[in-house]
């Protein structure tokens, strides 16, 4: 296990890109993969998810070529694998991947590391079931990994996702690409939608409504694809640098469509100096003074992958924040409710947790707030927030399991010492 430690009372200064979109690296891979013609992928995420889903559409029988500037080529094609495919940590991996392959005519095994081998798999099991899909999984109930896929005709569906989650709508609808007539996914909460705008970009038959899409099944024609920064990246530096005094910062070219600019709403709520260039997808930030705010169940869906640095914000601002329906946090890479309060904790801020809600008393400025030793618990956003935290706060943190920041963002560091001058 690798720990690091940083000083403290860091300021943010500068511009800096984040890696590619996970989500959208994933859903670029797999959709090259099912397509007609080659094409090529630009600004692919290089953490160890998205070269995992990279290496699985490579062993179903895709060939992909990386070039030196990091372009990808691929050429699709999906036969088969020879052994079980192992997905890491990525959940977004194995649970789209399950719905791509319930369709054909073979038997694959997707499997993953231990923090996967927990997580439920009965959301994507159940629906794929109902079009006729075959999935054997793991444990009492059969529905944690390894997953064994044996390749079945599907029939289309109409379904409404008991969980806003835009996982199991992807692993539905691109299930839906091979089945007998057209599925229709209902969502109460909007959620992210890149597998229906790509899965449009590639020609597939597609209507949207206000809550929901409908897949006809066909061809893929898959497009070129120029991924924009991550998102869920940049909410670390937008935070440390509203957080932190003497700040201003600018992450460069951030994708920010349907329900992955929540953080922006939460912060600026808060009292957040956050500009946003549409045009680019610069986001520039500066110091604040944050105070609480409430955050709904309802807009959970557009930020639930920040919440961990958002509650940095929380212990960093004047009063109270409370976020409502956070029991989806508990399904994670790792409980990041548990995570977070132990975060808080070290931090020294006030937290309560009732149900699924969770109310973090701040301590008013971050350089007040308190510091020690945080373990990551293997989750990368987990490591990164704790480590922005320790960049901001009055002591010295040390961040133990940080090489989980490799999962989704290897210069990580890098980027810290970069934008604060930290060495590491
Ligand atoms: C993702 C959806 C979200 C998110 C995850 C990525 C995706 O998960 O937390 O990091 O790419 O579809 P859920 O769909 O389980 O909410």
């Amino acid at each position: 296990m690798t720990a690091i430690t940083i000083e403290g009372k860091c300021r943010f200064t500068g511009r800096l890109q984040v890696p590619g979109d996970k989500s959208i690296s994933h859903r670029a891979l797999m959709i090259a993969a099912l397509g007609q013609r080659p094409c090529t992928i630009r600004g692919l995420s290089n953490g160890d998810d998205v070269v995992r889903t990279r290496r699985a559409v490579e062993a179903l029988g895709a060939q992909v070529e990386v070039a030196e500037s990091g372009e990808v080529a691929v050429t699709g094609g999906v036969r088969g694998a020879r052994g079980p495919i192992d997905l890491g940590n990525s959940g977004t991996g194995i649970r789209l991947l399950a719905g791509l392959l319930a369709g054909f005519d073979f038997t694959t095994t997707l499997d993953g590391d231990a923090s996967i081998r927990q997580r439920p798999m009965d959301r994507i099991i159940d629906p794929l079931t109902a079009m006729g899909a075959s999935i054997r999984g793991s444990g009492e109930n059969g529905s944690l990994a390894p997953l064994t896929i044996e390749g079945r005709p599907l029939r289309g569906i109409e379904y409404t996702l008991p969980v806003a989650s835009a996982q199991v709508k992807s692993a539905v609808l691109l299930a839906a690409l091979r089945a007998e007539g057209p599925t229709t996914v209902h969502e109460t909460l909007p959620t992210r939608a890149h597998t229906e705008e790509m899965l449009a970009a590639a020609g597939v038959r597609l209507e949207r409504g206000a809550c929901s899409v409908t897949v006809w099944p066909g061809e893929v024609e898959p497009p070129d694809v120029e991924v924009p920064g991550d998102p869920s990246q940049a909410a670390f530096w937008v935070v440390g640098a509203c957080v932190a005094p003497d700040s201003d910062l600018v992450v460069e070219n951030v994708y920010l469509g349907q329900a992955r600019g929540g953080f922006i709403e939460v912060l600026r709520r808060m009292g957040a100096d956050i500009s946003v260039d549409s045009d680019s997808g610069d986001i520039r930030a500066r110091s604040s003074e944050l105070k609480g705010t409430r955050v709904t169940a309802e807009e959970m869906p557009g930020c639930i992958d920040e919440v961990p640095i958002l509650a940095v914000a929380a212990a960093a601002a004047e009063g109270d924040t409370i976020f409502e329906g956070v029991d989806e946090l508990r399904v994670k890479e790792t409980d990041r409710v548990a995570a977070i309060a132990g975060l808080l904790d070290c931090l020294g801020a006030g937290r309560r947790i009732d149900g699924d809600t969770l109310a973090i008393t701040g301590v008013g400025r971050a350089e007040v707030m308190g510091s020690g030793t945080v373990d990551s618990r293997g989750d990368h956003r987990m490591a990164m927030a704790a480590a922005i935290a320790g960049a901001v706060g009055r002591g010295s943190m040390t961040v133990e399991g940080f090489e989980a920041t490799n999962t989704s963002y290897p210069s990580f560091a890098r980027n810290l010492e970069h934008s604060t001058g930290w060495t590491p």
